[in-house]
């Protein structure tokens, strides 16, 4: 084995797995683009490893040859810990405490590098999005089927933060603001932006972040909710600017940097 470093690749696939859809798209990893379609299929009912691996694969298969041979990162709704996945609230328990690298890899038919969903879509808004080139304490929060948090320190990840199961009050955060239970409650923006609100401000109270990054699909009807919550926070925000694509991106950023 020689001693140097292989080169960095120039693209890599990235792959997103949500309580709800699962999505991949091949990523330029020095601009942050997308250089093929996002393709998406729902997550399979139950959520389970036997039924999710296979459509790693098909995802990966959808991609055609723009994905051929490039490496593949993964980001996960639970914490990943060197490979190993430690919880996944929001799917089947059947995925607590598995190899999820291993496992994934089997479906990819190739090395995957495994992160927290959280963790990789905040390291692509740290890279090309929001946070570019921020340095201090950064907090990047997804709103979605649960909420994800990853905390950045001078850039640098401090992997598996799990702050939407803080208890904020009386209940966990993501079982009051996350952006499903507003749907689920057919809350309001604003009445869902005060349960927000009341989130950030725990975290703010321990973390003092110097910026919080708001991400997940919601970002994309930030002038519905975002007023209403910075009227209740006193920490400085900002939407995250990737969208969609920050699962993706950063699943692929972190195959890249494997
Ligand atoms: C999981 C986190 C994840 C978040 C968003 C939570 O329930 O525990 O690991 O980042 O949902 O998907």
């Amino acid at each position: 084995m020689g001693t140097k470093r292989a080169r960095r690749p120039a693209r890599a696939v990235g792959i997103d797995i949500g309580g709800t859809g699962m999505k991949a798209a091949v990523a330029d990893l020095t601009t942050g683009e997308l250089v093929t379609d996002r393709v998406r299929i729902p997550t399979p009912k139950g959520g389970r490893p036997k039924d999710m691996g296979p459509v790693v694969g098909r995802l990966i298969a959808m991609l055609g040859d723009e994905a051929r041979d490039l490496p593949v990162g993964v980001g996960f709704p639970g914490p990943v810990v060197a490979g190993r996945i430690r919880s996944a609230a929001n799917l089947d328990a059947g995925w607590t405490e598995i190899d999820g690298a291993a496992f994934l890899a089997e479906h990819a038919g190739r090395p995957v590098a495994l992160g927290n969903d959280a963790d990789v879509a905040g390291l692509a808004e740290m890279r090309f999005g929001a946070g570019a080139g921020l340095r201090g304490t950064v907090l990047m929060l997804t709103l979605g089927t649960g909420i994800g948090s990853a905390l950045f320190v001078d850039g640098r990840l401090v992997p598996n933060t799990e702050l939407g199961h803080m208890i904020v009050g009386r209940h966990e955060a993501e079982a009051r603001a996350s952006a499903s239970a507003r749907e689920r409650e057919g809350l309001s923006w604003s009445k869902w932006a005060k349960r927000v609100a009341r989130c950030v401000n725990a975290y703010q109270a321990l973390l003092w972040p110097d910026l919080v990054i708001l991400g997940g699909g919601v970002s994309k009807r930030a002038h519905d909710w975002l007023p209403h919550l910075e009227a209740d926070v006193r920490v400085p925000l900002r939407i995250a600017t990737l969208e969609n694509r920050a699962g993706v991106v950063g699943a692929a950023v972190l195959a890249g940097e494997a």
